[in-house]
């Protein structure tokens, strides 16, 4: 059994399989082809926070794949009144073949699949999120080809997400340029980082773009940080990804953001809403890459006719 909790839970050769996997799955799709290798398997997905896209696109993938999907969350259940997390997974997993969760400490996915009989994927932690990775790569792969030996600059907080890019440029052999304001820099030991050969941090910005393949932010304040949001806003004022910072980077360089954005902050709205921008894609292959990982999770490798 294999758990999804971060980034490098799966191998160099799970994420060539997967991203290839992931193509045909969106190419069924998107030619009405029925695909149910799943029929009879339930999942349970777990919010301790909000969600629209991670939501939705495990909700209906896992219908188009044949299975059914339960959502639960804190407030309704008693996980919200102090039930424990190794009871909680002992009793759920029980009752269906695959958990997803989205929660606060990266330890509370931990002690959960440590109890679970199913395999457990992160939604969300505070320290990773590692699902959107698995999508904003295949949609680098779609649009450029080989992500080896690119560079992608991430600009802002050195949150989950930019962790999670850390871990895969280890594991994928690519570059990761960050540039985050003093004292939100990243923490190699809370990215679970084995060595920093494959990111450079910059004070400024328009350095870390320079040469980057793709450009990459994501919000100043994250879930469960809501209390820092005054303070960040001054903080990051100088790390909004605007027209003249894409600039920087190569001419043909992508622009990426998990979502949901706030125009103004981390991002002008000529940049997502440009030309160079793929947000549309990168939330839609959520969908897709989700579907190749759960099949891969409750069934293993597939050949590609099936
Ligand atoms: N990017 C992402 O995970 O979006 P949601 O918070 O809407 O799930
Ligand atoms: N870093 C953001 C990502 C939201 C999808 C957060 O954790 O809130």
């Amino acid at each position: 059994m294999r758990h999804f909790l971060e980034f490098k839970d799966l191998t160099r050769a799970d994420y060539q399989y997967l991203f290839k996997r992931t193509a045909i799955l969106k190419a069924r799709f998107k030619s009405y082809v029925r695909h149910m290798p799943l029929q009879d398997r339930t999942l349970v997905m777990i919010f301790e926070k909000a969600s629209t896209r991670t939501r939705l696109s495990f909700e209906a993938g896992m219908h188009q794949l044949g299975g059914a999907a339960i959502y639960l969350n804190t407030r309704d259940t008693q996980l919200g009144r102090g039930e424990p997390v190794e009871d909680a997974a002992q009793v759920i997993s029980r009752m269906c073949d695959l958990v997803m969760i989205r929660t606060f400490d990266q330890e509370i996915i931990q002690r959960f699949a440590a109890h679970s009989r199913v395999p457990v994927i992160n939604g969300l932690t505070n320290e990773y999120h590692p699902c959107q990775i698995l999508a904003d790569i295949f949609t680098l792969i779609e649009h450029r080809g080989s992500i080896e030996g690119r560079t992608i600059a991430w600009i802002g907080d050195s949150n989950n997400v930019c962790n999670t890019w850390l871990q895969a440029a280890e594991l994928l052999d690519f570059q990761v340029h960050v540039s985050t304001p003093p004292g939100y820099e990243v923490e190699p030991e809370r990215a679970g980082l084995h060595s920093t050969g494959h990111f450079t941090e910059f004070k400024d910005p328009m350095q870390a773009v320079a040469g980057a393949d793709l450009v990459t932010t994501d919000v100043w304040t994250s879930m469960g940080f809501e209390a820092e949001n005054e303070v960040r806003r001054k903080a990051f004022e100088n790390w909004c990804v605007d027209a003249d910072m894409l600039k920087a980077a190569k001419p043909e360089a992508l622009f990426m953001h998990c979502l949901p954005a706030h125009r103004g902050e981390e991002v002008s709205a000529e940049v997502i809403d440009g030309p160079q921008s793929v947000v549309w894609d990168e939330a839609e292959n959520r969908l897709h890459a989700q579907k190749a990982l759960m099949e891969f999770l409750l069934l293993g490798e597939l050949a590609d006719d099936q």
